[in-house]
C-alpha cells in the first residue's frame, strides 16, 4: 500500500532554540512544508521584535527544506499598535493559563482580566491559539477549561479560536457547538491513554500536558481524526527535551514524534481504512481553516516497515525502538 500527501502541515510544533532547534527543525522540515511554531521560550516570544529574530532562527535552521513556520505570539496584554505591528509575521497569538506547562510562567494568571486584549484581536482578526487547562485537578483540567472556551466563543464572536492538543470528549464536542472554535489533536493522544504513561512500570517519554486520559477519550478523538473531522487539525505538539530532563525526578511535560509522525498516522489510518482522510487531517482541513498556502511538497508513504531509532542525538522520541509498519519512501 501506498499513498502520497500533498504539503502536509503540523499545527503545533515546539521547535526550541539553539542546538535543540539545529536538531529538530529538520526532522518536521523534511516531511513537512510547514508547522505553527509555540513561542514558549526563555524568555517567551513576546514582542514583534523577538517574533522576527526568532522567524529567522527558524528558518535557518529548516534550510535546505522547503517548510513555511507560521510563527505564533506568546500572549499578554499587548496594546493595539503591539497587535497591529505583529500580525504580518505571524499566524496568531498562543495563550498559557500561568504555569500550565513548560515555560508557561509567564502566562497569563486571570483570563477575565484579558477582555481588552481578545476584543482587539477579534477586531484585527488576529487568531487566538490556547493551551485550555485550569490549574484544578489533572485529570479534569481540560474538561473544566470548557467553560472558559463557551465564554470565549460566545463574548468574540468573530474571534477565531483553536483549542489545541484536546484530549477529551467534552472538548470534541464544543467544536459541533461553536462556529468560531476549532481543534489540535496530536498524534500521540490518539494511541495512547493514561496507562501508557504511568498504568505499568511509568513511561516518561509519554509524560505531557495535557496528560493522556480514558480510553473513551482517546477513541473518540481517534474517531474524529479517522473521519476528518472539518475542524480538527493534526498538531503534533512534538515538544523535544534531553533526555536528562526525561528521565529523572521531574521529569519534563511533552512528547517527541516530530520524525515519526506521518509513518505512525499512516500505519494508523491503513490499520482503520482510513486512509484517503490523511490527507484532510494532516493538510487541507488547516489550509481551509487558517486560509495558509503551504509551499508545495509531496511525500510518499509506504507499507514498508521501519525501527523507530533509539533516540536522535540528545532526545528519546516516543516508541524508541519500536517497529512500525509504514515509512516515508520518497520526498519531493
Ligand atoms: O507536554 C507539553 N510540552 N505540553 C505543552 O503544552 C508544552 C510542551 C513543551 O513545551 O515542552
Ligand atoms: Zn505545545
Amino acid at each position: 500500500m501506498k499513498i502520497t500527501l500533498h504539503s502536509p502541515v503540523d499545527m503545533h510544533i515546539h521547535f526550541r532554540q539553539d542546538a535543540m532547534l539545529s536538531l529538530v527543525a529538520p526532522l518536521s522540515a523534511q516531511h513537512f512544508a510547514g508547522g505553527v511554531i509555540m513561542p514558549n521560550l526563555i524568555p517567551p516570544v513576546n514582542g514583534v521584535e523577538r517574533l522576527q529574530s526568532y522567524t529567522a532562527e527558524v528558518l535557518e535552521a529548516v534550510k535546505p527544506h522547503a517548510f513555511e513556520p507560521y510563527m505564533t505570539l506568546f500572549f499578554r496584554d499587548y496594546t493595539e499598535q503591539e497587535l497591529a505591528a505583529a500580525k504580518p509575521h505571524m499566524l496568531g497569538i498562543k495563550l498559557y493559563p500561568a504555569g500550565a506547562t513548560t515555560n508557561s510562567e509567564a502566562g497569563v494568571r486571570e483570563i477575565g482580566a484579558m477582555d481588552r486584549v481578545f476584543k482587539m484581536m477579534e477586531e484585527q482578526g488576529i487568531p487566538l491559539l490556547v493551551h485550555g487547562e485550569t490549574h484544578g485537578f489533572v485529570m479534569d483540567r481540560e474538561r473544566e477549561f470548557c467553560a472558559i472556551y463557551r465564554h470565549l466563543a460566545t463574548t468574540y464572536p468573530n474571534l477565531q479560536i483553536t483549542m489545541e492538543h484536546i484530549t477529551t470528549l467534552d472538548a470534541l464536542r464544543l467544536l459541533d457547538e461553536f462556529t468560531n472554535l476549532r481543534a489540535t489533536v496530536t498524534m500521540h493522544h490518539l494511541v495512547i491513554t493514561l496507562d501508557d504513561v504511568v498504568g505499568g512500570l511509568m513511561n516518561p517519554h509519554l509524560f505531557c500536558k495535557p496528560i493522556a486520559k480514558r480510553p473513551e477519550d482517546r477513541d473518540a478523538l481517534l474517531q474524529a481524526a479517522l473521519a476528518a473531522h472539518p475542524k480538527l487539525m493534526m498538531g503534533s505538539d512534538s515538544a523535544p527535551h534531553p533526555i536528562d530532563k526525561k528521565e529523572c525526578p521531574g521529569c519534563a511535560a511533552g512528547v517527541f514524534t516530530a520524525p515519526i509522525l506521518l509513518p505512525l498516522l499512516a500505519e494508523l489510518f491503513a490499520r482503520h481504512g482510513a486512509l484517503d482522510n490523511l490527507q484532510a487531517f494532516t493538510s487541507d482541513n488547516a489550509r481551509r481553516l487558517y486560509s495558509i498556502d503551504p509551499p508545495p511538497k509531496r511525500v510518499v508513504l509506504e507499507d514498508i516497515p521501519m525501527t523507530i531509532p533509539a533516540s536522535y542525538n540528545t532526545v528519546v522520541p516516543m516508541w524508541a525502538g519500536r517497529s512500525i509498519g509504514w515509512s516515508v519512501t520518497e520526498v519531493v
